[in-house]
């Protein structure tokens, strides 16, 4: 069967935890898991602009033993001159895996479903999950273990990272709290796939327009821009909206004494966050933005292994066909 990577909750909580296990053991030896030898192509594939998912991604594939190839936002027939089930299928005679950054969720459902190579969330309108598990890695690396651990989101909730950090943060058994205005708070389907999880971890779940009930005692204090890509229009009116939920040097004292801060970047400074916090000594913005790098080739290592298509399998255990 081949496995996708979606949405937070397409890892199960062992899953996750040894996705991360291999992010580690990657970081420490960087060339020591080859399944895309060959190479074999990944093509990571842009409807958006990005920074960190493109530079991580191509360098991971390589790091892998593959070939990236990117495809930047309007160089390719897909969802405009083809269907995405064509483009799909064309994908998976070539490609060994997708990782497609795009508006809508359904987009990459329909592209999963008629895809036989793993397909990967670059980050999507509802989630952008390879940037939790690069978060988590990072908190890992800082405290140890991360069950039992609280992180709050302030800012905009109802975006992609809030939802992302709801479900993945819950998998790995976290206390998750989340603090936007009213209007501006998480889909009740995601606060329900969270809560759920959270029953089986031992995590729990908060919603909330007070961000001082967020912020109360957590160890992690993370945010992200008020402006996501496709809102630009809506910038002044956002700005507004969301002052009261800036992530400041006394917000950050609510926090825990020894908390620390994460950012997914890009970030806007004298916005969603102040220059003395993400500039200052409790912020770990440049190892996380390192960690995409180890996160994501646990990742596609771990899809590839599990769907039998990875190079370092033994021939008797690979997939019987071929591309
Ligand atoms: N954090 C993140 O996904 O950054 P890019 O938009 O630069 O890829
Ligand atoms: N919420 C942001 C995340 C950028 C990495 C956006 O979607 O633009």
């Amino acid at each position: 069967m081949t496995r996708h990577f979606l949405v937070d909750t397409d890892l199960t909580p062992d899953e996750q935890a040894s996705v991360l296990d291999l992010a580690a053991s990657l970081k420490a030896d960087r060339f020591s898991r080859r399944p895309l030898a060959g190479p074999q192509t990944v093509g990571v594939v842009f409807d958006k602009t990005s920074t960190r998912t493109r530079v991580s991604f191509a360098t991971g594939v390589s790091d892998l033993g593959g070939s990236p190839l990117i495809i930047n936002p309007g160089e390719s027939q897909l969802g405009h001159k083809e269907s995405i089930a064509d483009s799909a299928r064309v994908f998976s005679r070539m490609l060994a895996a997708v990782v497609w950054r795009t508006y809508e969720q359904a987009g990459l459902e329909e592209m999963a479903e008629h895809s036989t190579v793993p397909v990967v969330n670059g980050l999507s309108d509802d989630y952008h999950p390879c940037q939790i598990l690069a978060d988590l890695l990072t908190l890992r690396e800082h405290f140890g273990d991360l069950a039992g651990r609280t992180l709050a989101y302030v800012g905009d909730a109802a975006n992609n990272m809030a939802n992302s950090y709801l479900l993945g943060c819950a998998t790995a058994g976290m206390h998750v709290r989340v603090a936007g205005p009213e209007g501006y708070l998480p889909r009740e389907d995601v606060v329900a796939a969270a809560r759920e999880r959270a029953g089986a971890t031992g995590g729990s779940v908060l919603v909330t327009t007070d961000a001082r009930e967020a912020l109360a005692g957590a160890d992690a204090v993370v945010t992200d821009t008020w402006v996501s890509m496709g809102q630009e229009s809506e910038k002044a009116e956002r700005t507004e909206i969301f002052a009261a939920y800036s992530v400041t040097a006394e917000a950050m004292a609510l926090a825990a004494q020894d908390a620390v801060f994460l950012h997914c970047l890009p970030a806007y400074r004298g916005l969603e966050v102040a220059a003395e916090v993400i500039d200052g000594p409790a912020s770990l913005v440049w190892d996380e933005a390192e960690n995409r790098l180890h996160a994501q080739k646990a990742l596609l290592t771990f899809l590839l292994d599990s769907s039998g298509l990875s190079a370092d399998l033994p021939a008797a255990l690979r997939r019987e066909e071929t591309r």
